[in-house]
């Protein structure tokens, strides 16, 4: 062991060993004596080290961290601290009603307690389903103590019928099929179910391995974590070296504030490009910074991000799955590629101790089918476009799904390519859609834009990933698969829908889509970024003052504290009164 480990007083020892106050100390010890440990352990002057986990049976996606514990906790011994395991409230994507989203927060809230509140001087986040990943990173950022995240890792590969099945890809996929009675009910079920063979996340390049990506790219997890299968053997390798090295973090003392600064941002904003990454990822990054006290603007995706090219060819920008990009290098690589292109700052510290610079010597595509080089893309500027206009201050739109078909027949009238005039067709959340998606009354065509509004942050609550809206039946039927969507919610991160999402502010508070009304004419243009409602300003002035915002029915008492504090998604849906707590451990808890 380094001898940086001499005349070091950590946080725990405030708890356990402090002469000063026998009373308490005492009181600490005897109870966490009952358990596992000695008292000579406790009074060792060793980090203690939590590992929160996130992996239960309500929590599918991040079981596998039950399994990978042993090798956590061994690596932590081998590193010489002291492994203390503790539960974090589940977050399961789709088994949570009414969203996954709103609990994000509050498992963000119950990691801030538990970090600042017990004897931890350092914590190995556990990560994986969509929002596990940013309330971890949320909560590290708030507290600040050295944190290292291990992602569970993907799913291995889906397969139906001698085809990839990708999570979520194919569900809406054969969801087109059902409707148009191409396949029934039961080959449904085995459709979707064959996408989920093994332990582990999502397999397409979902929120879920966005968001571990994000985590590695921003230098918050060793290298190379994020895209290793659940079920490999360099999953359980990669467990036992993360509890290692977290040890050492605490010696040399890396905080989430020295790995998270903005040109971290600003790498983890291009490697989402690259990779074809979820469109949960804004607001999800947007709510790092904040907590982290790093200045992001919604903005910044376009600004930082829209001219990257795809590199991954993964589902649903592309056609592979996990184990593909993992074989080809996973993120090491595709930073690698982005790295030789000069597109990242290099110099940014990470949890290695190394540069990200230095962590990638090395790492290249290994399988360019999988991961293009930098001057071989699937397509140029494939990064987000954020959209203004009358409807919304800001909404964004994933360039790198818009399929040659849906940019012939809605973005190329010759002559004003990237511009689509249409009728609006407005749903009141998704109730109201799945009743009346098929009315023939509404003359739904292929010159209407579905609007869906009430499913923002306060809406919902939480909100909710309904935009990518099917098209009618009818529609379906003559092969058209997309009409463009646009909504105050977000939509799944393994959708392959270029909607327009997450539209701030939502309806509900006020915000432009409040106004729209079924038959208006709306514009969307985006060489100018913009999308308008083209409804006189009187008339438009008139409807505004005739509203008044919907009575929003709570069911449970966290449901109620959320709606009043949260703010939108273009500031990341972060509770705000949180984002004013900052560096929360330089101030230790009364005893
Ligand atoms: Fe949990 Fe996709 S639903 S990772
Ligand atoms: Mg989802």
């Amino acid at each position: 062991m380094a001898n940086t480990k001499a005349n070091k007083r950590f946080r725990s020892q405030e708890w356990f060993d402090n002469p000063n106050n026998p009373g308490m100390t005492a009181l600490y010890i005897e109870r966490y004596l009952n358990q596992q440990f000695t008292r000579e352990e406790l009074q060792s002057a060793r980090p203690i080290i939590g590992i929160a986990q996130t992996g239960s049976d309500l929590a599918p996606c991040n079981k596998i961290h039950v399994f990978l514990m042993d090798r956590i906790k061994a690596g932590i011994r081998d590193g010489g601290g002291i492994p203390m395991e503790f539960p974090v409230h589940p977050i399961q994507e789709t088994g949570k009603r009414p969203t996954a989203a709103l609990d994000r927060n509050l498992a963000y809230l119950g990691l801030v307690e538990v970090l600042h509140g017990y004897p931890l001087d350092g914590v190995v986040l556990t990560t994986g389903c969509d929002k596990t990943t940013p309330a971890m990173l949320m909560g590290a950022a708030t507290v600040d103590i050295p944190a290292i995240t291990l992602n569970g890792g993907p799913m291995l590969d889906g397969w139906w019928k001698g085809k990839r099945a990708g999570s979520g890809t194919v569900v809406w996929e054969s969801r087109r099929l059902l409707s148009e009675g191409k396949i029934d009910y039961d080959e449904f079920m085995s459709r979707v179910c064959a996408s989920a063979p093994s332990l582990g996340h999502c397999n397409t390049m979902g929120t879920a391995s966005t968001m571990n990506a994000m985590a590695e790219a921003l230098g918050m997890s060793l290298t190379g974590c994020s895209a290793i299968p659940a079920p490999f053997r360099e999953r359980m390798n990669m467990a036992y070296q993360t509890g290692k090295r977290i040890v050492e973090m605490v010696y040399e003392d890396i905080k989430p504030s020295d790995v998270m600064t903005r040109e971290a941002f600003e790498n983890a904003i291009i490697v989402n490009a690259a990779i074809g990454g979820s469109t949960n990822a804004p607001p999800h990054l947007q709510a790092i910074a904040r907590h982290a006290g790093v200045e992001l603007d919604v903005t910044d995706w376009q600004k930082v991000g829209f001219d990257v090219p795809l590199l991954v060819n993964m589902q649903p920008a592309g056609e592979y799955l996990g184990e593909s990009f993992f074989h080809a290098g996973g993120v090491p690589a595709v930073m690698g590629e982005l790295k030789k292109a000069g597109r990242l700052h290099e110099k940014v510290m990470t949890v290695t101790g190394q540069t990200m610079g230095q962590n990638l010597i090395g790492w290249e595509s290994q399988d360019q089918a999988v991961i293009r080089p930098y001057g071989n893309p699937l397509r140029e500027n494939a990064g987000f476009i954020v959209l203004t206009g009358n409807l919304f201050d800001s909404a964004l739109m994933k360039t790198s799904v818009i399929s040659k078909d849906f940019r012939q027949r809605f973005l190329s009238e010759p002559g004003n390519e990237g511009v689509h005039e249409a009728r609006a067709i407005v749903f009141e959340g998704p109730e109201d859609y799945h009743d009346r998606i098929n009315d023939p009354a509404l003359g739904i065509d292929e010159n209407c834009i579905l609007f869906i509004r009430g499913v923002g942050c306060v809406g919902y609550p939480g909100s909710a990933e309904v935009v990518n809206m099917q098209p009618p039946d009818a529609l379906l039927k003559k092969g058209i698969n997309h009409l463009p969507t646009v909504g105050d919610g977000r939509q799944s991160g393994t959708s392959e829908s270029p909607s327009i999402l997450n539209a701030s502010p939502e309806s509900v508070v006020g915000g432009g889509l409040a106004y729209l009304r079924t038959g208006d004419r709306v514009r969307l243009d985006l060489n100018a970024g913009r999308m308008d409602a083209l409804v006189d300003e009187g008339e438009w002035q008139a409807r505004k003052d005739a509203w008044t915002p919907p009575v929003l029915e709570c069911q449970t008492p966290w449901e109620e504290i959320y709606r009043k504090e949260v703010g939108q998604l273009d500031k990341g849906g972060c509770l705000e009164l949180a984002t004013a707590y900052q560096r929360v451990r330089q101030t230790l808890p009364r005893d």
